[in-house]
């Protein structure tokens, strides 16, 4: 073990990494001890003590952040002292406890460096221009229209902010489903999955289309289920790297392929896949006409879609000022244009040449006395497992991105990005609370 961390050290720049990382560490310390010899120097009463304590108490209280922060410091250190992690990709990168985070968009297959990170995040925030701010204001035409024309570069920022931080808290699917009382939360989402296997008859020999594949869990598990060849396509060149790796690293490279692309512009040939199905991904669409026509168009006559999309339910009302929030924190977090209706999925999917056989809400039972809400895991009660999924374990993150990104290790904007992911995280509970939204409108429909 030694000497393998020996070989490591030797090779590359990390004698010039370790330098830098070093001169941080020295700085923190000589910080520390002009603070500690400050303290000292003073001739305080026990007064004075109750008050710094006092002050203290408060500060911690004002500043949960900050203070999480700091108490993490101690292991960001010891991180300091590693190079980028080399990821395995074989789907428990992620499962270490402790140096889990460090991992986080410090790893050698980013592929975004600096300064490129922080314009991503400036310019995804200036697409939702007024987000947060101004209730209603990326509810309007222009703002929309900025989103739609942009989609490309929006949707691609998003997927390179995020990814890490979905495979580090989520999993490598990066969706939700409706989950059953006595269900675990993997079960859950492969259920959702297999339900489509089941809906599009998939089985080996198929030649089967994942529309906006994210880093592909769905599809080796999907694969992995039903024996079929599934290709899928992302925008995202960081997760098709991801992606195929992991297939690779699960023997499943005969089986399953990422390729990067536009799903408003597929890049097969018309008929060439049996069945094709989308998981949380139509909602970035500019379109959903010309999402959908291009799967009809790469599918043979008769070949089945099927998917679950991202709707604002009948009972939202665009009159009510809360509604709009929730719906617009939904949008700002997720990289969406604008959030649609299960009507308008419907009329998409026949305009695009298709007859829809089924549609409705996989949710529609969310609050039944047997059931788990899909945004429970979200709002989460404290299980060791599922501790990165909940509210506080989303604050635990949050303190040690913070922490990585001051000491440089995360890319300038890291902190702002989980910012973003936590306050959406919110908004999703809120609307699945409500049930003016869900993540999961399923519909299967057939090539005319
Ligand atoms: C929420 S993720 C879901 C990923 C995957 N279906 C899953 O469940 O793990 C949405 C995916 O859609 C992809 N996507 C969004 N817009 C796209 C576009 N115009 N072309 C290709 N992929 C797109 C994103 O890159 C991302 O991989």
């Amino acid at each position: 073990m030694a000497a393998l961390r020996l070989a490591r050290y030797i090779e590359g720049s990390y004698w010039e990494d370790l330098a830098v990382r070093f001169a941080f560490v020295i700085k923190i310390n000589l910080v520390g001890v002009q603070l500690i010899n400050k303290l000292i120097n003073m001739s305080v009463t026990t007064a004075q003590v109750e008050q710094i304590i006092a002050k203290a108490t408060k500060f911690t209280e004002e500043n949960p952040v900050a203070v999480g922060a700091s108490a993490v410091v101690a292991l960001a250190t010891s991180i300091f002292l590693f190079r980028r992690s080399n990821m395995n990709r074989d789907g428990a990168d992620y499962n270490s406890t402790f140096g889990a985070a460090g991992k986080i968009l410090n790893n050698a297959d980013h592929n975004l460096k600096g300064s490129e990170f922080h314009d991503s995040i400036a310019d995804y925030e200036n697409m939702f221009s007024g987000a947060r701010q101004e209730t209603g204001a990326i509810t309007s035409e222009e703002s929309i229209e900025v989103r739609k024309k942009k989609y490309a570069d929006m949707v691609n920022h998003f997927y390179n902010l995020v990814t890490d931080f979905y495979e580090y808290g989520w999993g490598q699917s990066f969706h939700f489903g409706p989950r059953w009382h006595n269900e675990e939360f993997m079960e859950s989402i492969k259920r959702a999955e297999y339900h489509l296997c089941s809906r599009l008859g998939m089985k080996p020999g198929m030649k089967v289309l994942d529309v906006g594949c994210g880093v592909g869990g769905p599809m080796r598990n999907m694969a992995i289920f039903s024996g079929s060849n599934i290709e899928g396509i992302t925008i995202n060149n960081y997760q098709v790297k991801v992606g195929n790796k992991n297939n690779a690293s699960n023997g499943l490279s005969h089986l399953c392929k990422l390729v990067q692309g536009d799903f408003q512009n597929l890049p097969w040939a018309d008929g060439y896949f049996d069945a094709a199905y989308e998981i949380e991904a139509t909602c970035h669409s500019p379109d959903r006409v010309v999402t959908f026509g291009g799967v009809a168009r790469v599918l043979k006559k008769g070949g089945l879609f099927a998917g679950y999309d991202w709707v604002v339910t009948d009972k939202y009302n665009p009159d009510n000022k809360d509604h709009v929030r929730i719906k617009e924190g939904i949008e700002v977090g997720n990289g969406l244009p604008t959030l649609a209706t299960p009507e308008h999925i419907v009329d998409c999917l026949e305009k695009a040449g298709f007859e829809v056989l089924d549609h409705y809400d996989a949710n529609k039972g969310v609050h039944d006395a047997n059931q788990l809400p899909w945004y429970e895991t979200l709002n989460g009660k404290l299980t060791l497992s599922g501790f990165r999924m909940t509210h506080l374990g989303r604050m635990v993150t949050h303190s040690f991105v913070w922490t990585l990104e001051l000491l440089r290790i995360a890319p300038a904007g890291s902190t702002r990005v989980s910012a973003l992911l936590n306050a959406t995280a919110i908004d999703l509970v809120d609307g699945g609370k409500d049930e003016i939204f869900t993540p999961s409108y399923f519909f299967v429909a057939r090539k005319k």
